[in-house]
């Protein structure tokens, strides 16, 4: 009997460890739900073009990505800098451009994570190019400012489809035109533009493009061209796409993936008017909320599960062992 009793104890209190490990790894979860979204979309490292460790090329490219991290909370997202200069050979140019829609925090978050990403992701490579979902980071042995870059093309896309698909990409391509034109024309030091079109009663389109800031108009119109150009063989009828060219970068979706514009960034306090921009924010919300309720149930069944398993082990020993 005092065996059993301390069997029973001992299940309490694993228990108690159990439930307490399982809210741990609800509120990680939801932590990192709400943070900013620092997620690898893709490299780009041709392997024909590398370097040996040890050798001053690599020192300066560790350099150089150092540099990028402690510069990115300049103001316009964009930064190109060159390290080894005196040394042609070994001379690493490089650059990052966040989002046009991030604040410098959250500029300098992204930028961080991709220059720890990308030694990983293109070891040796003399040039790689990596996007995470908020900016993106460039290097080459090769200058590269104020070049527009259209190779490679990219391209990512939502699984999704949509009702409608002719009608939907003539909006598609009228609304991406739209943005392309914003990001060309727009002023400011930034090239960025997004715009929005209402697809049917409750979908609405939200398109973004964006190019490195160094380029000439001409250069950006022409390379967000290309992006557009590359929607309908690669995405047609998805519900969203990304194209990746490391001189511009478009994508849609049909959920405002970016701080709108004019609209203080989620760390300022936020007006509400009413109409369009509440009703963004509640689809905004839905979109937050929904995904953790579901791993929230998802991790307390996991847990359910195992704590039965649990219960089923611990009372089967007394039985073997002291009750025959
Ligand atoms: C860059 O590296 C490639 C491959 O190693 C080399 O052929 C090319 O000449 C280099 N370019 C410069 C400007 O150093
Ligand atoms: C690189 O340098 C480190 C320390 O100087 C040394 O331990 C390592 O063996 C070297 N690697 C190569 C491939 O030469
Ligand atoms: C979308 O529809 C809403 C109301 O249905 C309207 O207020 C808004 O201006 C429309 N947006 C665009 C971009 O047409």
């Amino acid at each position: 009997m005092i065996h059993q009793k301390q069997m029973l104890h001992h299940f309490k209190f694993s228990t108690t460890v159990y439930v307490f490990f399982c809210f741990t790894l609800i509120i990680t979860i939801i932590t990192t739900q709400a943070a900013t979204d620092l997620s690898f979309i893709q490299s780009y490292c041709p392997n024909t073009n590398t370097f040996s460790s040890n050798t001053t090329y690599q020192t300066n490219l560790n350099k150089l990505l150092s540099i990028l991290s402690s510069n990115s909370t300049n103001k316009n997202g964009f930064y190109y800098t060159t390290v080894g200069a005196n040394n042609p050979v070994n001379t690493v140019y490089g650059a990052f451009l966040c989002r046009g829609d991030r604040t410098q925090k959250e500029c300098k978050d992204c930028v961080s994570a991709a220059s720890n990403q990308i030694p990983q992701k293109c070891p040796k490579a003399k040039e790689s190019v990596i996007w995470l979902a908020e900016c993106m980071i460039r290097y080459s042995n090769v200058s590269f400012f104020n070049v527009a870059a259209e190779v490679p093309v990219l391209a990512l896309m939502n699984t999704g489809t949509v009702m409608e698909q002719n009608r939907f990409m003539q909006l598609l391509a009228d609304t991406m035109n739209a943005a392309a034109v914003e990001a060309v024309n727009g002023g400011g030091d930034k090239k960025f533009g997004t715009k929005v079109a209402n697809f049917s009663s409750f979908q609405t389109l939200y398109t973004l493009a964006q190019c490195t800031p160094d380029l000439s108009n001409s250069g950006c119109e022409k390379c967000l061209k290309i992006a557009t150009n590359y929607i309908p063989s690669c995405c047609s009828g998805k519900q969203g796409a990304r194209v990746l060219i490391p001189s511009c970068n478009i994508r849609y979706e049909l959920y405002p993936f970016y701080h709108e514009l004019n609209v203080p960034a989620p760390d300022e306090p936020r007006p509400n008017p009413q109409g369009k921009k509440s009703r963004n924010s509640v689809v905004l919300i839905v979109a937050i909320v929904a995904p953790i309720v579901i791993i929230l149930l998802l991790t307390l069944f996991v847990c359910w599960i195992i704590s039965k398993m649990k219960r089923i082990k611990f009372n089967s020993v007394p039985q073997e062992s002291g009750m025959v």
